[in-house]
């Protein structure tokens, strides 16, 4: 027989607990496993009675429902959150999708619409397996979750139009923390595609006898095992293309010409072809936009934008997003990182920049030592210091841009399925 879907209520009214209780009773394939009054009991209770979905009530007395997310969620990823608001609470619904949470009910929901979303959002549990990302863990050392694309790796594109802003120590840190959540198997490569001043190896202190340089003359014709040997092993596991090893090699890349949108040959081709080879492409870029970031732009599924909490570097940020927007670049293939977060200090906190521009997926919090150490030392903080604030903001980011892609790409294949269903019926009428 096959496993129940275990679920677990959260809601401080008994009486609501109990609406849902029966609402799930209707059906067959779902067991209540717990049912808890407070988000504090939630986080204690969840690894306990292991549910696959949890229906949060958002509105808790003491520990707010997005809270009792983003906690539960940081102790057990693949954990389906369901979250259940009374109407009008939009706001609350984005903060809520930020923590982790995977659903939205308006209450009281209908039947259908509870049990439909518990079924769609364990379907989606499974599609991601059980690998959990434990803090403190060895990188590799967790079970692999199941989540080989089918075909083409993602691409995450990381840029800012100012300088030192953190984009390779953010690009470093979160190809390695997608590695350690992804298990040993998954294929994660990290493209230095800041061509002239490229320092990927130096933060990860990784000698790379052969570079970027290798492919730009084969990039239209390129094959599996000539990338596996420019190719560097890290010892995290993250595969590493590096950037050319003095400026002027960097020329080579001109010799192919730019596409009519601007994009560079050589490295639209090489980037196109590695898509095949990995499951994740993180590219860490130079601070101009020039035809090797609009090749990265061609193809990227996820660009995110850095910018610390400064003026400069937020206005620099602001006028490259309405530059895409000018250009009709796909929003919701951008996404907004503050970095150097620092709460203590007088600054301009970063709600008031994420109003200024938009949401932002992550809050870096700044920590000069820790990251000034990793960039010296050449030893990423996910791998020395992971339990730092900022080692955990990057475990969480790349949590929630791994869980987004597979949201993605079930959604995506739920519409397939259904376009496939109507065809069939076609055929039939
Ligand atoms: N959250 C942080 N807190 C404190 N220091 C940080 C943080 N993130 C990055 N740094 C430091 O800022 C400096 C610049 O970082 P990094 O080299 O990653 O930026 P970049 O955007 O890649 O710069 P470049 O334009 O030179 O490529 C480094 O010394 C790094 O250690
Ligand atoms: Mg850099």
């Amino acid at each position: 027989m096959p496993e129940k879907i275990r679920v677990m209520i959260v809601d401080d009214v008994a009486e609501t607990r109990e609406q849902l209780r029966k609402l799930i009773s209707f059906d067959p394939d779902i067991e209540v496993v717990a049912m808890v009054g407070s988000g504090e009991e939630a986080v204690t209770i969840a690894p306990k009675a292991l549910p696959d979905v949890v229906l949060m009530d958002i509105n808790l007395p003491g520990m707010d429902g997005i809270t009792a997310t983003g906690e539960i969620v940081d102790i057990m990823p693949t954990v389906q959150v369901v979250m259940l608001s009374v109407q009008g609470e939009s706001d609350y619904m984005r903060r809520a999708m930020m923590a982790g949470a995977r659903d939205f009910l308006t209450k009281p929901p209908s039947a259908d619409d509870l049990l439909n979303t518990i079924h769609r959002t364990y379907k989606l549990r499974q599609k991601m397996g059980t690998g959990q990302l434990t803090p403190g863990g060895a990188p590799g050392g967790q079970a692999p979750v199941e989540q080989r694309p089918a075909q083409q790796g993602k691409i995450l594109t990381v840029f800012s139009p100012k300088g030192g802003t953190g984009c390779t120590t953010i690009a470093v840190n979160l190809a390695i923390a997608l590695q350690t959540l992804l298990g040993a198997d998954a294929r994660i490569c990290l493209i230095d595609a800041n061509l002239q001043f490229g320092d990927v190896s130096i933060f990860l202190k990784l000698q790379a006898t052969r570079t970027l340089t290798d492919l730009a003359p084969h990039a239209q014709d390129l094959d599996s095992n000539l990338l596996r040997t420019v190719i560097a092993t890290h010892s995290s596991g993250i595969r590493v293309l590096a950037a050319p090893v003095t400026p002027e090699e960097a020329e080579m890349f001109q010799d192919a010409g730019v596409e009519e949108g601007g994009s560079n040959r050589a490295m639209k081709a090489i980037l196109e072809f590695a898509q095949k080879e990995f499951d994740y492409l993180i590219i860490d870029t130079a601070r101009h936009i020039d035809d090797i970031v609009l090749a990265a732009l061609d193809i990227n599924d996820l660009l995110l934008v850095l910018t610390r909490p400064i003026i400069p570097d937020i206005r620099g940020a602001r006028m490259f997003i309405e530059l895409l927007q000018k250009l009709e670049y796909p929003m919701e293939h951008v996404d907004l990182v503050i970095n150097n977060v620092d709460n203590k200090r007088m600054g301009i906190q970063p709600e008031a920049i994420e109003r200024a521009m938009m949401p932002a997926i992550a809050h870096i919090p700044l920590d000069e030592r820790t990251a000034l150490r990793a960039a010296n030392y050449g030893e990423p903080f996910i791998l020395k210091d992971n339990r730092t604030p900022i080692a955990q903001a990057v475990i969480d980011l790349a949590k929630k841009l791994h869980n987004r892609f597979a949201q993605r790409a079930e959604e995506k294949a739920a519409a397939e399925e259904e376009t496939q269903r109507n065809v069939g019926l076609g055929r039939l009428l």
